[in-house]
């Protein structure tokens, strides 16, 4: 099958992906390379713009039937059996981002759209099959063995599970006001 792990950037997608890639023995593929590999989309500065559509498309024709994680922010695009929504608090996304160098503006559109489910409400207009997999305060071994305790026990769907509007006040200074 084909298991799509999407989320905000830095919330730990390939950390996981490729954790949980290895303990099912499925292949682990990077949306991202995939993309540049196949000369879909193109480089707008540091980022690399692609038309879903035809990702999706190619994705489709190279994997259907296989058993893939795939990691990208982008995934829930894909035509995937299971989307695996990763979840961390904001500040943590803030945190992190902040260390990797990217600048104020990039770290609060970030924060902001785990703040607001942006992916989580994308994911949900694609696809039946949405798990959210809340990652704060556990270990990446953790989350993988959540998600798979999810796979065995057949859960399809599992929505809500984090609401960030409580802590608002804890990661006003990222946000761009
Ligand atoms: N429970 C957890 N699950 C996943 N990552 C975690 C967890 N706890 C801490 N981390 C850390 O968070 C960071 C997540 O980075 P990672 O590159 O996996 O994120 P990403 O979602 O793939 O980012 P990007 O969208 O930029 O590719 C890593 O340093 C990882 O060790
Ligand atoms: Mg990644």
């Amino acid at each position: 099958m084909i298991i799509a792990v999407t989320g905000t950037p830095g919330v730990g997608k390939t950390t996981v992906s490729k954790l949980l890639a290895q303990k099912l023995g499925y292949e682990y593929v990077s949306l991202k390379d995939y993309a540049m590999e196949k000369g879909i989309g193109e480089m707008k500065g540091d980022e690399l713009e692609v038309e879903v559509d035809e990702l999706a498309y190619n994705f489709e024709r190279d994997f259907k039937g296989k058993n893939v994680v795939v990691d990208g922010h982008l995934s829930h695009f894909l035509n995937a059996d299971l989307v695996v929504v990763l979840r961390a608090h904001p500040k943590l996304i803030g945190e992190r981002l902040t260390e990797r160098g990217y600048s104020r503006e990039k770290v609060g559109e970030n924060v902001e759209a785990e703040l607001v489910d942006v992916i989580l409400v994308e994911a949900l207009e694609e696809n039946e099959n949405v798990v959210e997999v809340d990652t704060t305060g556990k270990t990446p071994e953790e989350v993988v063995n959540e998600i798979l305790e999810l796979i065995e026990k057949g859960v399809r769907r599992r929505v809500g599970v984090v609401d960030w509007s409580r802590v608002y006040d804890d990661v006003i200074p990222y946000l761009r006001l």
